[in-house]
């Protein structure tokens, strides 16, 4: 178990700038999810950690230890790649143990480490048996047993679950998050998927164009994030953003909706900060994830920030536990996330609640968020 510093790391290839200026820390045992969109530099990121790449300017320490200049083997990472990366005329058990043997281990305790390892994985019944006979979920238990044996300070993770189908992903991110909780080793683990990433992580880095957009955990990034990126990264569905104008209406500052009919809907905002004043009659976005409009709310009653709105129902999308409900506001499809039982059917006008307590603004310009409610965030670019 060790801590990784990555500071401001560069890497070009060619003339494109792949990173430019990153910075990270995990902690000793800490389970960090990378997290972008394709070509963002999550896999770059992660080879120049492991030392396959090497950084044009920057720093990366292990534990104190700075290792920019130090070789891949020596640098005591073990790497689980998207393709596996088996050994395909190796048994399962040659594949677990060629790392040991060419590092010299002696047998005796090659062999207590593989019946650890396989044992763990379960994949003890499997290793006598060649990668292109296993399915992909045991191909992806074997390299990650593979790493396991090494017994690293750190795991690097390159998107282990992408090759799987949709069910088997859902199980082995279980598995590997038990697995993390058992062994609690310092992981990096990169994916393009969000809810992988919310799952797992003690931290997410959500990173965009070669620079982190925000360094946080899953919650926080979830409940503020940093700018519209974010915003519209974390969270399935996605959260709604509603192009309107920030007005005062009474002693109250809030924004105007309009449903299709053209009819208006104030809807005031939290006001912690100054920094809602200084948008007033402008145009901003509203930010608001599905399930705050629903039908109604346990806590609705008396509630100040929760505001009724009229709207033609558009489409509907029943997921079973609720349904999504499709309207338009102020010319902008939003998603809604009503219970099946209080669904009105399309073309109908429907009731909506809108909770405006979890309602964020953000800069049309900049996409920054305007407010920020919550000290704690480490919103970053
Ligand atoms: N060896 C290389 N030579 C030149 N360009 C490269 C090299 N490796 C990566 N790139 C480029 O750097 C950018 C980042 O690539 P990277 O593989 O890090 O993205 P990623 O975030 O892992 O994407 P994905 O989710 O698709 O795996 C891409 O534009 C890619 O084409
Ligand atoms: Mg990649």
């Amino acid at each position: 178990m060790a801590s990784l510093t990555v500071s401001n790391i560069r890497k070009k290839f060619g003339n494109q700038e792949v990173l430019k200026g990153v910075s990270l820390s995990v902690k000793s045992g800490e389970f960090l999810v990378l997290v972008g969109p394709s070509g963002c530099g999550k896999s770059t990121l992660l080879n120049l950690i492991a030392g396959l790449e090497t950084i044009n300017s920057g720093e990366i320490r292990i534990d104190d230890q700075v290792v920019n200049d130090i070789r891949p083997k020596d640098r005591d990472i073990a790497m689980v790649f998207q393709s596996y990366a088996l050994y395909p005329s190796m048994n399962v058990r040659k594949n677990l143990s060629f790392g040991l043997e060419t590092r010299g281990v002696p047998k005796a305790q090659i062999e207590e480490t593989i019946r650890h390892v396989a044992q763990i994985l379960q994949i003890s019944e499997l290793l006598n048996r060649k990668p292109s006979q296993l399915s992909g979920g045991q191909r992806q238990r074997v390299a990650m047993g593979r790493a396991l044996a090494r017994d690293p300070a750190i795991f690097l993770f390159d998107e282990p679950l992408s090759n799987l189908d949709a069910k088997l992903r859902v199980e082995m991110r279980t598995e590997i998050k038990e697995l993390h909780q058992r062994i609690k080793t310092t992981i990096v683990y990169v994916t393009h998927d969000q809810i992988e990433a919310m799952t797992l992580a003690d931290r997410i880095a959500v990173m965009k164009d070669g620079f982190i957009h925000q360094f946080d955990t899953p919650q926080q990034l979830y409940d503020n994030p940093a700018n519209l990126f974010v915003a519209g990264f974390i969270g399935s569905p996605a959260m709604n953003f509603i192009p309107c104008r920030l007005v005062n209406q009474g002693n109250q500052t809030g924004v105007m909706l309009e449903n299709k009919a053209g009819r208006s809907f104030f809807m005031p905002v939290e006001q912690h900060d100054l920094d809602v004043k200084k948008w007033l009659d402008q145009e901003v976005i509203l930010g608001i994830r599905p399930e705050r409009i629903a039908s109604g709310f346990y806590e609705q009653e008396g509630n100040p920030m929760i505001h009724e709105i009229e709207c033609i129902v558009e489409v509907l999308e029943p997921t079973g536990p609720d349904t999504l409900v499709f309207v338009i506001i102020n010319d902008s499809k939003v998603t809604c996330r009503v219970s099946p039982h209080a669904v009105k059917a399309p073309g109908e006008s429907m009731k909506l609640m809108i909770d405006m307590s979890k309602a964020l603004l953000f800069d049309p310009g900049t996409g920054q968020r305007i407010e920020n409610q919550t000290a704690g965030s480490t919103g970053c670019t």
